[in-house]
C-alpha cells in the first residue's frame, strides 16, 4: 500500500454503531519544520519519510484489526496535521474543532472542519483567543461520564467551561506542569475497567490529588520518567488491547498483569514532532459510517 492508493472516500455520515472508529492523516507531508514544544527542538528536517510512513502503516494496520479507520487526506506545508488527535473532539455527533495556540497549527483548522461538516457532524468552534487542541487535551473517563482536559501549555483553562456546556458533560480540568509533556494525552490514558496510565510529575499538585481521589490505587499505572519520555502514556486503548510506542518491560508487565494486550510499536520518527500512537489518531465515538450500512 502507498500512500497515494489510500483511498479517501466522501461519503460519510455519523451513525451511532458498536463498532470503534479512529481519524487518521498519512504522514505525506510529515517533518519537523518549526519548533513548537520542546522535543521538536534539535530536530528540524530530522525526519526520514520513508520510516515516518512504514512507522505510521503499522499503526494503521494493527488498527484496522481492531476497528474502523478513515482518512483525511494529508496537506503540503502542514507537516503536524499527521497528528489527527488535535483535529478536535467529538462526542455523540457534535465535534469542537480545535482552535490552535500556534499560528503554525491554525490552517489546519479548515481541512478539518471541511471534513467533520462533509460527513454531517455539527461543529462547534471556539473563539480565536480562546485555545483548544482537541482530543490531545481532552480525554473521557472509561465511562465516558466526565472529561478530563488540560491546560497550561497549549489549551487554555477557559475552554473548559465552553465544552462542558457544549457537550453537557463535568469537566474536570487539569493543570500540565512539564512543557515536555504539553498535551495531556502525552502524560494520562484512561484505560478500560477504569484502570489510568499517567505520570505524575506532569501535574500540579490540585491535579494530581484530584486524579488520585478518582482512580484507587490498584487501579493506577504510574510510568517512569523514561518510559514517560518513550511516551508510554500516549496509548490508544480499545477494549483490553493498547497500541503504543516501545515501553520497558517492567511496564509491559505491568499492563499485561492488570489484563491487557499490548501491541507495541516502533513510533520514534513521530516522537522527533513530539508526538506517538494516541497523537496520531482521533477517537469517532459516532463514527462516520457509509450511508446505506446501517
Ligand atoms: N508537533 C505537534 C505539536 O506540537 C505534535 C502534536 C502531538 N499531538 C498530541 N495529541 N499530543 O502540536
Amino acid at each position: 500500500m502507498s500512500t497515494q492508493s489510500v483511498q479517501v472516500s466522501h461519503e460519510f455520515f455519523p451513525v451511532a454503531t458498536m463498532r470503534h472508529a479512529y481519524l487518521m492523516c498519512p504522514p505525506r507531508f510529515y517533518d519537523v519544520n518549526y519548533v513548537i514544544n520542546p522535543w521538536m527542538t534539535g530536530n528540524l528536517h530530522a525526519t526520514s519519510s520513508a520510516r515516518a510512513l512504514e512507522q505510521w502503516r503499522s499503526l494503521y494496520h494493527a488498527l484496522r484489526g481492531i476497528a474502523d479507520v478513515m482518512l483525511l487526506e494529508p496537506q503540503s506545508g502542514l507537516p503536524d496535521m499527521v497528528f489527527t488527535a488535535n483535529a478536535g473532539l467529538e462526542h455523540n455527533g457534535i465535534v469542537i474543532l480545535s482552535s490552535f495556540r500556534h499560528i503554525e497549527r491554525q490552517p489546519e483548522e479548515n481541512f478539518f472542519r471541511r471534513w467533520f461538516s462533509s460527513r454531517g457532524y455539527t461543529i462547534i468552534e471556539l473563539p480565536r483567543e480562546i485555545s483548544f487542541e482537541g482530543e490531545g487535551d481532552a480525554l473521557f473517563s472509561n465511562d465516558r461520564s466526565l472529561l478530563w482536559a488540560g491546560y497550561g501549555m497549549r489549551t487554555t483553562k477557559e475552554s473548559h467551561a465552553f465544552l462542558s456546556r457544549s457537550l453537557n458533560i463535568e469537566v474536570v480540568s487539569l493543570h500540565l506542569v512539564d512543557p515536555r509533556f504539553y498535551h495531556l494525552d502525552t502524560c494520562f490514558a484512561p484505560l478500560a475497567d477504569g484502570y489510568i496510565l499517567y505520570y505524575p510529575p506532569a501535574f500540579g499538585t490540585a491535579s494530581l490529588a484530584r486524579i488520585e481521589d478518582y482512580y484507587p490505587m490498584a487501579k493506577r499505572i504510574p510510568v517512569s520518567e523514561e518510559d514517560a519520555c518513550n511516551f508510554a502514556c500516549n496509548a490508544i486503548n480499545l477494549d483490553r488491547t493498547i497500541l503504543l510506542n516501545n515501553v520497558s518491560e517492567k511496564l509491559r508487565e505491568r499492563l499485561e498483569t492488570a489484563g491487557f494486550q499490548m501491541i507495541s510499536l516502533a513510533l520514534d520518527e513521530f516522537l522527533k514532532a513530539g508526538g506517538a500512537a494516541k497523537c496520531l489518531v482521533m477517537e469517532l465515538n459516532h463514527p462516520a459510517i457509509p450511508m446505506g450500512k446501517t
